[in-house]
């Protein structure tokens, strides 16, 4: 069929499965640019979240940095007659059929990261296929959580603490430039975030990964957080999700404490604001990221998913010495909040209006990322022809 974008608000409710796979290949070939990491390198990787942004980037990473064999986990539409699947479901599909002609181990399983049931059965195929692991990505972004022992369901907001936040975004659609304002969070919402955001559900897979015998010596895990300029921070950093990410930080010292007998580490990578469907969520990210990106790609260091995470795995998690923060995480966020950079988008930030974004911002950088997303508007695509919706992920486990 013929597929074509229908967007509602910030998300779109197509995904084109020519589109997604090319993206796939364009990431898989940025890694096989690269010179081959060095002696310590991860072979045997989980990644839960592993379908789109950060989490297929470092997917990719593990495999064509290091041939390492991965298994990703991943919640995804599958496809219909007549109605594609989420991107995802395409980029797991693209990714598996490479990898396997490559002669890379991939298989994935789709389901709830939450639930026990799809611990137990990442547990089963990690023994039955690969032994132990040696890295496990954890690259969630979900806006719900139920509770694996209590039922209990969780909604996580995103909202400012104590008060009531105005300024101005961009719906980037239309390009227009307006004030919104978002009333502070009330009752449980700091709570409800953190149980969906927080690192309780990392720590329970880490811990029933190690009773179960599957993490190898060494083991290394890493988790990802966002922190962001002043200009964002009462929504973000200072508001619920950054309460979450407060949560998320602070898990990886008691992980890493839970793992002494295996000598294994936990870390936190803050990485750079992106467009992906967890960010595009986000109310003031957009504006700041059209200018962000301007700025950062006239200065030469505009980077994507795969770029940062590929300089994540090259330049600090394998390294003897893995550079730190005084907070003890990893940044690769630091192009983005080099003090030049981050004057310049303030300087821009000001004169922001529907009339001036377009010159100076990149309005449609974004969209053009946020398209992408869902495989559409992807260089060397012909998006006249056929596209066939139903894809088969090769090593889905049923
Ligand atoms: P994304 O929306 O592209 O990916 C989310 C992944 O989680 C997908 O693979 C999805 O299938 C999976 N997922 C969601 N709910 C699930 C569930 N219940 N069970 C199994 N899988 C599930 O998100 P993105 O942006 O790559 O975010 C990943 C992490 O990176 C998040 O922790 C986010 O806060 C963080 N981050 C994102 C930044 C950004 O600008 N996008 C910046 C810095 C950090």
């Amino acid at each position: 069929m013929i597929i074509e974008p229908r967007t509602r608000g910030f998300i779109c409710l197509t995904a084109h499965p020519t589109g997604c796979e090319q993206n796939v290949i364009n990431q898989i070939d940025y890694i096989k640019s690269k010179t081959k990491a060095k002696a310590k390198v991860p072979k045997k990787v989980l990644v839960i979240g592993a379908s789109t942004g950060f989490g297929l980037a470092s997917r990719i990473t593990s495999a064509y940095g290091s041939d390492a064999s991965t298994i990703g986990l991943f919640f995804e539409k599958p496809p219909k007659e007549g109605r594609t699947a989420s991107p995802g479901w395409y980029n797991s599909a693209a990714f598996e059929k490479q990898a396997h002609k490559d002669g890379l181990y991939a298989k994935s399983i789709n389901g709830d990261a939450f639930s026990n049931e799809v611990k137990a059965k990442t547990i089963n195929l990690i023994k039955k296929d690969l032994g132990q692991i040696d890295l496990l990505v954890y690259s969630l972004a979900s806006p719900v959580r139920t509770h694996p022992d209590t039922g209990e369901r969780f909604k996580s907001v995103l909202k400012p603490i104590g008060k009531t936040f105005a300024d101005n975004t961009v719906d980037f659609h239309t390009g227009e430039v307006k004030e919104i304002s978002i009333e502070p969070s009330s009752g449980d919402d700091i709570e409800n975030t953190v149980a969906v955001m927080g690192g309780e559900d990392w720590q329970m897979w880490i811990n029933q990964l190690n009773a179960a015998g599957v993490l190898s010596k060494d083991f290394k895990t890493a988790a990802y957080s966002y922190i962001g300029p002043s200009l964002t921070e009462a929504v973000y950093r200072k508001g619920t999700i950054g309460k979450a990410k407060d949560h998320l930080e602070a898990t990886a010292f008691k992980i890493t404490d839970s793992l002494k007998t295996i000598n294994g580490k936990a870390y936190v990578s803050v990485n750079k604001a992106l467009v992906t469907q967890a960010s595009s969520a986000i109310p003031v990210i957009p504006l700041y990221i059209s200018l962000l990106y301007k700025v950062m790609k006239e200065e030469g260091i505009h980077e994507g998913c795969i770029e940062q995470i590929e300089r994540l795995f090259n330049e600090r998690l394998y390294e003897e010495n893995i550079p730190l923060d005084d907070e003890g995480r990893i940044r690769i966020d630091d192009w983005e909040m080099r003090d030049d950079i981050q004057a310049k988008v303030l300087e821009l930030w000001k004169e922001a209006t529907t009339e001036t974004l377009p010159h100076i911002g990149d309005l449609e950088g974004y969209k053009t990322d946020f398209f992408n997303l869902f495989g559409f508007e992807v260089d060397g695509v012909d998006y006249e022809k056929d596209a066939n919706e139903m894809v088969d992920i090769p090593g889905l486990q049923a």
